[in-house]
C-alpha cells in the first residue's frame, strides 16, 4: 500500500487509475482544477475508498509541491486533452500540459517521489508513413497539443537520467470507456457518435472517415499503468499501450450503429485540422518492459461503454 497522487483524477482516464489503485487498498490524493472533469466522479471513487481530493492548477508550482507532499508515485494525468482545443488556443494548452508536466516533475523531485508515470501520447507520432508506430519512429508531431505531450515526455524522460526519481511516458492510443465526457465541444469521437445516435442525430465523420485509430478500451490502459508500479526499473522509456488494432472511422461508425440498432447514417464533413491519418501501436516494448497485453478487445469494450452511456443518461433525465 502506498500513497499515490493521481493528477487529472476527476477526468476520464485519471478516474480509472485512481479506481484500480484504491480497489488494490492504496492510499490516492487527486490533484485536479475540474476545467474539464467532475465532481461527480470523485463522488464516484468514495465507493472504493477514501481519497484526498486537491482542488488546484498543475500549472502553479506552490500547489504541485503541496499536493505531491508525503507521495511515493505520482500518475500525472491531468491535460488539456484535445486536439483541436490546442489549435484553437495553444497557450492554454502549453501551461496546462508543458508548465504544468515540469512542475508536477520538479515538485516530485523535490519531495523524494519514487515514481513518476506520465499519460503521453500517440499524437507525437504525427503522419509518419510506416504502421504500426514504433517508439523509435521519428516524431512529427502536427498540432500544438502533440508538442506539448512530446515536450512533457521528453521532460520525463530526462528527469530520470539528471534525478534520482525513476519515471516512464506511457503514449495512450484513443482510449475510451465509461466516464468519458460525452457533452464537452472538444469531446473525443466514441461519446461524440454514441451521444449523437441516442439523440436520434446524424453525427459528423471529418473527412471520408478512412482516417484510422487503435482505439483502447479503458481496461487496457490501467492494467499497463499498474504494471508499472510494480516494475522495478522504469528508466525514463517511453512505450505504446494501445491494442495494435487500426480501426477506420467508418468501421467504428458501423459497430456502433449495428450495437445501437440504428439505421441513422452519419454525414461527412470537412477534414480536421491538425489530424493525424493513421494510428496504430506496436506494443512489443510494453510487452517487454512491463509484460503488458491488451485485456479488453475494442468491440467488448464499445459494448460496455455504449451500455455505460445508456444508464448515465437514464440516470441524468430521471
Ligand atoms: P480528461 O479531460 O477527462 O481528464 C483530464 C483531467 O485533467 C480533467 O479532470 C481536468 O479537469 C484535469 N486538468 C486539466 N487541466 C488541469 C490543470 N491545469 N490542473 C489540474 N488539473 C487539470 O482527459 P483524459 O482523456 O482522461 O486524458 C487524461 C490524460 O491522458 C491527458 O494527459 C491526455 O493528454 C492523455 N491522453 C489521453 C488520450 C485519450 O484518448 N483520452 C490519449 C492519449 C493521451
Ligand atoms: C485522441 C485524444 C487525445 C489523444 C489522442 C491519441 C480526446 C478528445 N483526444 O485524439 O487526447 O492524445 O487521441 O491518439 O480524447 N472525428 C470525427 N467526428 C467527430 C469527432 C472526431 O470524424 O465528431 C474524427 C477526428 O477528426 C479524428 C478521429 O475522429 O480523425 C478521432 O478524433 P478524436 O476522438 O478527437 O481523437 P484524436 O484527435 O485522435
Amino acid at each position: 500500500m502506498a500513497r499515490i497522487l493521481v493528477t487529472g483524477g476527476a477526468g476520464f482516464i485519471g478516474s480509472h487509475i485512481s479506481e484500480g489503485l484504491l480497489r488494490r487498498g492504496d492510499e490516492v490524493r487527486i490533484l485536479d482544477d475540474l476545467s474539464t472533469g467532475f465532481q461527480r466522479n470523485l463522488d464516484y471513487l468514495r465507493q472504493f475508498g477514501e481519497i484526498e481530493f486537491v482542488k488546484g492548477s498543475v500549472a502553479d508550482l506552490e500547489t504541485a509541491r503541496a499536493a505531491v507532499e508525503d507521495c511515493e508515485v505520482v500518475y500525472h494525468e491531468a491535460a488539456l486533452a484535445s486536439v483541436p482545443r490546442s489549435v484553437e488556443d495553444p497557450l492554454a494548452c502549453d501551461r496546462a500540459n508543458v508548465t504544468g508536466t515540469l512542475n508536477m516533475l520538479v515538485a516530485a523531485r523535490d519531495s523524494g517521489v519514487k515514481k513518476f508515470i506520465y499519460a503521453a501520447s500517440s499524437s507525437a507520432y504525427g503522419d509518419s508513413e510506416v504502421l504500426p508506430k514504433v517508439e523509435t519512429m521519428p516524431v512529427v508531431p502536427l498540432s500544438p497539443y502533440a508538442v506539448a505531450k512530446l515536450t512533457g515526455e521528453q521532460y520525463v524522460r530526462i528527469f530520470a537520467k539528471l534525478y534520482d526519481i525513476d519515471t516512464l511516458a506511457i503514449r495512450y492510443f484513443n482510449v475510451f470507456g465509461p466516464r468519458q465526457d460525452p457533452n464537452s465541444p472538444y469531446a473525443a469521437v466514441i461519446p461524440i457518435f454514441v451521444d449523437c445516435i441516442l439523440d436520434g442525430k446524424s453525427p459528423t465523420i471529418h473527412g471520408d472517415g478512412l482516417q484510422s485509430r487503435d482505439f483502447t478500451y479503458i481496461d487496457n490502459v490501467v492494467h499497463a499503468n499498474l504494471l508499472a508500479l510494480d516494475c522495478p526499473r522504469l528508466g525514463g522509456e517511453v512505450i505504446n499501450v494501445a491494442l495494435g488494432g487500426k480501426i477506420t472511422l467508418l468501421e467504428l461508425y458501423d459497430a456502433i450503429a449495428e450495437i445501437l440498432k440504428t439505421d441513422i447514417r452519419p454525414v461527412h464533413g470537412d477534414p480536421r485540422p491538425g489530424d493525424v491519418k493513421h494510428s496504430q501501436a506496436d506494443i512489443t516494448r510494453a510487452q517487454q518492459l512491463l509484460g503488458y497485453d491488451g485485456i479488453v478487445d475494442w468491440r467488448t469494450g464499445l459494448v460496455q461503454t455504449i451500455e455505460w452511456y445508456k444508464e448515465f443518461r437514464a440516470q441524468a433525465s430521471a
